[in-house]
């Protein structure tokens, strides 16, 4: 072939930049999410996910990660000492497998819903410090071994700061003393060496106190050595307060440390009743969210805390609240949906 034809036959099979790719608006999040080279996910009510075949529909269409709402909490796993029941979260972990859902696990140590023998014992004293530590290695072991390869990130250590930038005061912290976090991470890569692992929060989209603490804890930890990979903002937002305009660098000042970002609970409550108004607002909100997380590279993830307002965690914690998530309680998009659907390249 002469050199000029060899040229432009070269440019024609040369592959289309993205834009013109994808000429055509997404027709759902899961395309969307592929579109931008990220993973768009929903966190998954187990019970729903057994019972209601249009949870499932929508649940398997559109997302393309998940993580268990609460099928993977110590609660959930280990209800009774050694009595281990893995059933919900092998269910999720299937159901992810067969529609080709990536998984973050949720979460190895917190210091909510843990099982009653635990704290029970703790409290009255039958389980000493010593102990307590060899509990927590083994069911960080048992739980990132049982799940080995088949979780993308797990969520090692969960809401370890308090708002005023002091450490929680949990069962882990004052029985076992700061060192618990490098543990909890040392012990989950032995267990499962490519999952990622994170430490994550909720208010860490812009309350200072905190993010400054939790940028020293991921400093301490990198400079020990310590195996940790990424930072999860929950995103728990109201409509009733501003966005945080300031996320994407906040964002940024984790990347800067090699981490790898997610957006790993991301909801947007307000007071009820629903009006359009406060749906457009709300519409804003997922989409401001969605921008920044693009915005970001190292950002590769974003979830949401269940998508449907009939499954949603809001209405139980703040009482005369709710309407949080992308559909409503029939299933059908919200304008959030849309206004993320609309979110482009750049
Ligand atoms: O397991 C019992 C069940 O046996 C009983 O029938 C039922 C009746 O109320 O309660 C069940 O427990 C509930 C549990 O969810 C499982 O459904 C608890 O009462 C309820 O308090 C619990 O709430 C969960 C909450 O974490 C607990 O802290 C929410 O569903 C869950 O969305 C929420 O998730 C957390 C993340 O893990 C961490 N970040 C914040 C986020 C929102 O709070």
């Amino acid at each position: 072939m002469k050199p000029l034809i060899l040229a432009l036959a070269l440019v024609l099979a040369a592959p289309l930049p993205a834009q013109a790719a994808h000429p055509r608006p997404p027709r759902d999040l899961r395309e969307l999410a592929h579109q931008h080279g990220i993973r768009i996910g929903s966190a998954v009510d187990i019970a729903a996910l057994r019972a209601e075949a249009d949870y499932r529909k929508v649940l398997n269409r559109e997302f393309s990660h998940v993580t268990a709402e609460n099928a993977m909490k110590w609660e959930s796993v280990e209800p009774e000492r050694g009595v281990f029941t893995w059933a919900d979260a092998d269910a999720l972990v299937e159901n992810a497998r067969r529609n080709h859902q990536r998984v973050r696990g949720h979460t190895l140590v917190w210091h909510n819903q843990l099982p009653a023998w635990l704290t029970t014992g703790v409290e009255n004293g039958t389980i000493g410090a010593t102990e307590l530590r060899k509990i927590l290695r083994d069911h960080i072991t048992t739980q990132a071994r049982r799940y080995k390869g088949k979780i993308r990130a797990w969520d090692v250590v969960n809401e370890v700061v308090n708002d005023d930038g002091t450490m929680r005061q949990s069962i882990w912290l004052t029985h076992l003393g700061p060192g618990y976090i490098a543990d909890a991470f040392r012990w989950a890569h032995r267990a499962d060496p490519h999952a990622k692992l994170y430490i994550n929060d909720y208010n860490l989209e812009w309350n200072a106190p905190k993010i400054e603490t939790t940028l020293s804890i991921v400093k301490d930890l990198q400079a020990q050595g310590v195996p940790i990979h990424g930072i999860g903002f929950q995103g728990h937002l109201g409509i009733q307060y501003d966005y945080p305009g300031d996320w994407a660098n906040v964002m940024r000042r984790f990347a800067d440390l090699g981490l790898e970002v997610a957006v790993t609970e991301l909801d947007v409550r307000m007071e009820l009743p629903v009006t359009p108004e406060k749906l457009a607002t709300q519409a804003e909100y997922y989409r401001r969210a969605l921008t920044d997380c693009l915005s970001v590279k190292a950002c590769r993830e974003f979830t949401v805390w269940g998508f449907t307002d009939r499954h949603s965690w809001v209405p139980g914690w703040f009482p005369g609240q709710g309407a949080a998530c992308l559909f409503d309680e029939n299933l059908a998009p919200k304008p959030a949906y849309h206004a993320l659907l609309s979110v482009k390249k750049g």
